[in-house]
């Protein structure tokens, strides 16, 4: 298995309590999944295109967070970090396939590696927006090491394929 995806108890469980904290959060996942893409859209627009937008448009208009495309990317992504980390600790090589089939799509669909960290980036953005004082100094830390092993597994199969 990856080493990447081995990681010390006490940040697989940071990462986990506070995922637990924004679950707690009505319609948690379509909060998250808004906030993060409207984040991600800001930092870099040119991935607006990659989703079906066009590039010109205004990543925080009411019209794109309304539209059924957004909401359901949103969702999805957010479905597949709740599934993602639900696998950290015990099926760690189920997650590896996963990731690893992930970044295939991801590469498919033209997914640069430098918006790997800009998605990060909005990310934790969102964790902090959503939980306020209780996503600790440790907390983040944790996110950052479980979001950079995780997208680190993903983006592995353009290094294999080059
Ligand atoms: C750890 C990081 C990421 C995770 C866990 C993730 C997760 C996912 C998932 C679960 C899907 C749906 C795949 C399917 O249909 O089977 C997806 C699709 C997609 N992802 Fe990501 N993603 C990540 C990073 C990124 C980044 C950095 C970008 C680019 C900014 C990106 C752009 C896309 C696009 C364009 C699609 C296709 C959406 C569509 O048209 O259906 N992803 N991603």
């Amino acid at each position: 298995m990856s080493e990447h995806l081995e990681m010390e108890y006490e940040t697989i469980q940071n990462v986990i309590d506070s995922w637990e904290l924004l679950r707690r959060i009505p319609n948690y996942d379509v909060e998250a999944g808004t906030l993060l893409f409207t984040h991600l859209f800001e930092k870099c627009p040119p991935a607006m295109v990659l989703f079906g937008f066009p590039k010109d448009m205004d990543p925080t208009c009411e019209k794109l967070k309304k539209s059924k495309r957004f909401v359901s990317h949103a969702k999805n992504m957010v479905a597949m970090l709740d599934r993602a980390l639900a696998m950290l600790g015990p099926d760690a090589e189920l997650l590896e396939e996963m990731l690893l089939d992930l970044g295939k799509k991801h590469v498919t669909i033209g997914v640069p590696v430098n918006a790997y960290p800009i998605m990060g980036d909005a990310l934790l953005q969102t964790l902090r927006e959503l939980l306020g004082d209780k996503f600790n100094q440790q907390a983040e830390h944790s996110w950052l090491e479980v979001y950079r092993a995780f997208s680190f597994e993903m983006i592995s199969v353009m290094r294999k394929t080059v």
